[in-house]
């Protein structure tokens, strides 16, 4: 079934826009040649991607690539790698391979290589364009828009970074078909987060489609066209809350609903949940946390729990976890000012709550949260 133009139709962010479309991975090189003509073109990409994708992605440039004036880097995959030090040497590699000003790198990869590529772009002899080919689900639907970009230190992740928007977003679906199933659960965290701050609809249609795909029995076709639709659907979210929110003050704190938990729970496991599962936890703890406070509609935790564990995602607080330890990681997030905790809590399914004077996020009292925590 050809994907109708709805599917297919370009997404504007700021200045520049999402393609998701299957088959994009051979037009890289053309589409990234017209946003971001240059002399050199910088491929940035990981060991796990570039087995798959980085023949074809250098291939779509043509003879361009003949001439020597495609290159490419493939680092070891993980976010061990979005550091300062692979920082410099991405950029040393540039500066001996004659890269210029009139260079655009070409981020070929999940988040990491997105933020890490993106940073390299930002600061390249002051900044050179980057277009984003993200090969996740999570990168799809969140990392690669918005233009945040950094890398992390050993205080924490993200310390260290600035905005640097895209010249584009290529979003090839069919690069997830190589992506291990875990992987594309937890980008599917995102997406049912991104439904469930913003549009009733299409919570109900991600987790449907999921469901219905077989997700939790791991043989779900990430190629399908309706899947492509709903990947379109979450990224014109993220890209419409990112237009209301160019620099992060306001509405994109709802991106966090969730996250203020999961940031804490991928502290006290030392990181050993992907990011996306915890985000589903966090998202079932957040919203009975909602729902002591009054604020979240009563049964979204458990509709949330019962969705987000019909697609294979985990909701439960890990087995032995102290609440207690993750209020204390809590009150260090950068989200709270002076020890106090805040989130970014849920209305309802398809609505973020306000706080006072109309802020994206709302002040949550301990007790609330130790109650809720010990009842899920
Ligand atoms: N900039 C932002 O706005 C933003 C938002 C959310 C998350 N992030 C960042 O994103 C990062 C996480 O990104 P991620 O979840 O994509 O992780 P990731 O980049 O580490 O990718 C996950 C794993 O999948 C592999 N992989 C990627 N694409 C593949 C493919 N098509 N086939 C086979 N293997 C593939 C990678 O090599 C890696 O092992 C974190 O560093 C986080 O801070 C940034
Ligand atoms: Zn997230």
């Amino acid at each position: 079934v050809p994907p109708s133009d709805d599917v297919t139709r370009d997404i504007e962010v700021l200045g520049y826009q999402i393609s998701v479309r299957p088959g994009l991975v051979d037009e890289v090189g053309a589409a990234t040649a017209r946003v971001a003509p240059a002399h050199k073109y910088a491929i940035i990409t990981d060991e796990n991607v570039a087995a798959h994708w980085l023949d074809r992605v250098r291939d779509s440039f043509g003879s361009l690539s003949d001439k020597g004036d495609v290159i490419a880097r493939a680092i070891p995959a993980g976010e061990s790698q979005k550091t300062r030090d692979q920082w410099r040497d991405l950029s040393d590699w540039m500066v001996s391979a004659g890269c210029g000003r009139d260079t655009t790198v070409v981020a070929l990869g999940g988040g990491v290589v997105g933020d890490l590529a993106g940073f390299v772009a930002a600061t390249y002899m002051r900044g050179v364009p980057v277009v984003q080919v993200p090969t996740t689900l999570l990168a799809m639907v969140d990392s690669s828009i918005g233009g945040k970009t950094g890398v992390d230190t050993s205080a924490g992740k993200n310390l260290v970074g600035a905005f640097h928007h895209p010249a584009a977003v290529l979003v090839d679906p069919n690069v997830l078909a190589t992506l291990p199933p875990r992987e594309l659960r937890a980008g599917l965290a995102e997406m049912i987060k991104h439904g469930a701050i913003s549009d009733r609809q299409l919570f109900d249609d991600i987790v449907g489609a999921a469901f219905d795909a077989g997700l939790s029995n791991e043989v779900f076709d990430s190629t399908d066209s309706g899947f492509t639709a709903l990947i379109s659907r979450c990224a014109a979210v993220k890209a419409r809350i990112v237009r209301s929110d160019p620099k992060e003050a306001g509405e994109r704190h709802a991106l966090n609903a969730g996250h203020t938990v999961a940031h804490a729970l991928e502290q006290v496991t030392n990181f050993s949940l992907l990011h996306g599962e915890a985000v589903s936890i966090g998202l079932v703890a957040e919203s009975a946390i909602g729902e002591r406070l009054s604020i979240t509609v009563r049964g979204t935790s458990e509709e949330l729990r019962t969705a987000l564990s019909r697609v294979g995602l985990p909701v439960e607080i890990p087995e032995g976890m102290q609440a207690t330890d993750l209020v204390r990681v809590m009150r260090v997030d950068k989200k709270g000012r002076s020890g106090a905790i805040r989130m970014a809590l849920l209305a309802a399914i398809g609505r973020i709550a306000r706080g006072e004077q109309g802020s994206w996020t709302v002040l949550v009292d301990e007790a609330a949260i130790f109650s809720a925590l010990s009842a899920i």
